[in-house]
């Protein structure tokens, strides 16, 4: 039972570290992709809501936190609304910006 356990523990220590490795990464490609209009910390800019005429929900808040995965994905690749998809992701870049924006969360 004891080798059982510590055979897997390697495999256990990866599978968490995978899990909250995409934060960081998704930082990096928020700053890069999305800070210009969202701002550092998803507040949204005053500028862009103009040129846009909408009211830029901040990506912390309750209502756009309480998107799921999903939804956010699909902002982000298909556009919402006055935001138009955003090119040259991956699948797993999608998902590490979505892992950063969950960081946000107030
Ligand atoms: C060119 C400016 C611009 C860029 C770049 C941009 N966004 Fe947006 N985003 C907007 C605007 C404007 C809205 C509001 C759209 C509306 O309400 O019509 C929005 C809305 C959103 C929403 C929906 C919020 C809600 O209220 O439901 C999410 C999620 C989002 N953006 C995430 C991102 C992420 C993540 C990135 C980077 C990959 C990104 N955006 C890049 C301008 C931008």
């Amino acid at each position: 039972m004891k080798s059982f356990f510590l055979r897997h523990l390697p495999l256990a220590a990866f599978i968490t570290t995978a899990a909250l490795a995409g934060a960081p990464e998704g930082k990096t490609l928020y700053a890069s992709k999305c800070q210009g209009c969202h701002g550092p910390n998803g507040e949204g800019k005053d500028a862009i809501a103009k040129m846009f005429k909408v009211t830029m929900q901040p990506l912390s808040s309750k209502e756009v936190q309480a998107k799921s995965d999903a939804d956010i994905k699909k902002a982000i690749t298909t556009g919402q609304g006055k935001m138009k998809p955003v090119p040259g992701l991956s699948g797993s870049q999608v998902a590490d910006l979505v892992a950063h924006m969950r960081t946000l969360k107030k």
